[in-house]
């Protein structure tokens, strides 16, 4: 269905913003992809006619997999069989990379050696698979669950099935942890649950200073790393988090894997998360004794390859130097920034007042352009500059809400495959909206704004329905 159409001002040539100051040193830092991705020479279609390299500024939902992952996707390929129950050489083989798959996690992670490694879905699944084992005395749960009010849906309505309180987050880092504290001074907190890094806005949370306030306080903490994991180095022991989730898909790896390392003893006597074949010790027609250990809760086959390639993923990014890492990430993130800021009617938005962008943020910005609807930008960048972003409310409505973008805003993310390149084609891309406006009719359609009469299409083998295949489900109520 049809509800709005916008229509295209005269084009003319822009100026790039923020392209000269410190513009050599980022040259230096990331004018290349710190590691090859597979996909990162793909060509994108333009609205107007003609191709132009796919700038993908969307790893924060999926990054593209590693060129070492597929390889070694491509080599273990052909071994692919049935684990833990096989006889056979392959399915010995498969069951050895899967097993072994949680060593190399576990020390990804800086893990201790009695920390369970279960292998989920991803981020949302092992989320979730924690909120059935927190504890129960006599029937009744332990404490509360205590969140901030910035999290991702998975890790905020998971918890909304258990007894749980919620808090605002202050406007600095700083107001937040007070806020925290006060909370943890009422006692009958179990457990504290907090994201790494924001997916919304990049910003990191100091998990060290929460874990230790958490336990402090008789409870224990879990961090959501879908967003950290990928873009800073992890040491769960180090830092004495109990409970760590993450996302292969977001870690360089292909296909839907998630994984949730830590403490064995709630996870050994929590309720089994999936219920049926390899969960069990002993199965008997009106009863069950259930296993210990990651198979507790990894019922039914188990995803072989999302495994083996997220173990691999996180021994890549393990290997990469610190110091390149960041300010290869650090290098796209403040030309960005800088470069947005530049440009009048952009905003670009954070959480805390006391962030400090050099090192408590990840490759994530978040910014609006006014007078545009944040669907149309994206819909704009992605016809008219082949760039990708993301819109909408990111899974988070409660901080969009309060950060005064009911509506959402946009996000760029990027990675070790991203370029600084890939930032000038977006600032360059907002520069040309501010000052010719958009190039071309768009029209709301199904809810996603879509360049008008879109006669690009899509590779032979996928459905041919450009700009409607991306209705995001967080955008709606
Ligand atoms: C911070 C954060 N937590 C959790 C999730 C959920 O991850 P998944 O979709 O892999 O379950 C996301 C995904 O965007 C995220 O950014």
């Amino acid at each position: 269905m049809t509800t709005a159409t916008v229509s295209p001002n005269a084009t003319a040539a822009t100026e790039i913003p923020g392209s000269e100051a410190g513009f050599d040193a980022r040259r230096a830092a990331a004018g290349r992809p710190l590691a090859a991705v597979t996909g990162a020479e793909i060509q994108a279609p333009l609205i107007h006619g003609g191709h132009i390299r796919y700038a993908n500024l969307d790893y924060g939902a999926s990054a593209p997999a590693l060129s070492v992952v597929s390889a070694y996707l491509n080599e273990i390929l052909p071994y692919y069989a049935s684990v833990h129950r096989g006889a056979g050489y392959a399915s010995q083989i498969s069951t050895s990379v899967y097993e072994n798959a949680r060593n190399i996690v576990r020390e990804f992670v800086g893990g201790r050696p009695d920390d369970s490694v279960i292998f989920t879905r991803n981020t949302t699944d092992s989320l979730n698979l924690l909120a059935g084992c927190l504890p129960v005395t006599d029937g009744r749960p332990d404490g509360d669950v205590l969140y901030l009010d910035i999290e991702h849906h998975a890790n905020l309505l998971p918890w909304q099935g258990v007894p749980h309180r919620s808090i605002v987050a202050a406007d600095t880092i700083v107001g937040t942890i007070a806020a925290v504290r006060t909370e943890l001074e009422q006692g009958g907190v179990s457990l504290l649950a907090v994201t790494g890094a924001s997916n919304v806005t990049g910003e990191i949370l100091p998990i060290r200073t929460l874990a230790a306030l958490a336990h402090d306080h008789g409870a224990r903490i879990v961090v959501d790393a879908a967003q950290l994991a990928p873009h800073r180095r992890v040491d769960i022991a180090a830092d004495d988090v109990d409970y760590l989730a993450f996302s292969g898909h977001k870690l360089y790896a292909p296909f839907g894997a998630g994984v949730l390392v830590g403490r064995p003893d709630w996870l050994d006597a929590g309720t089994p998360h999936l219920a049926g074949g390899g969960a069990v010790k002993e199965a008997r027609l009106d009863g069950v004794s259930w296993a210990t250990g990651p198979a507790r809760h990894e019922g039914g086959s188990p995803n072989v390859l999302g495994a083996a390639t997220l173990a691999r993923a996180t021994q890549v990014i393990a290997g990469l130097d610190l110091e390149q890492w960041h300010a290869h990430e650090s290098a796209i993130r403040s030309f960005l920034v800088e470069g947005l800021q530049q440009i009048a009617g952009v905003t670009v938005h954070q959480i805390f007042k006391d962030t400090n962008p050099d090192t408590d943020t990840i490759g994530v910005v978040n910014f609006s352009v006014e007078g545009y609807d944040a669907g149309l930008v994206a819909a704009y960048l992605s016809a008219e500059h082949g760039v990708g972003l993301r819109d909408g409310r990111f899974c988070a409505h409660p901080l969009l809400k309060r950060l005064g973008l009911p509506s959402g805003s946009l996000r760029a993310s990027f990675g070790v495959g991203s370029r600084l390149e890939d930032a000038e084609r977006l600032l360059a891309g907002i520069a040309a909206l501010r000052s010719n406006g958009l190039g071309w009719d768009y029209v709301v359609d199904a809810g996603r704004w879509v360049p008008a009469n879109d006669t690009r299409t899509y590779p032979q083998w996928a459905p041919n329905t450009p700009g409607t295949a991306g209705a995001a489900p967080c955008i709606d109520d």
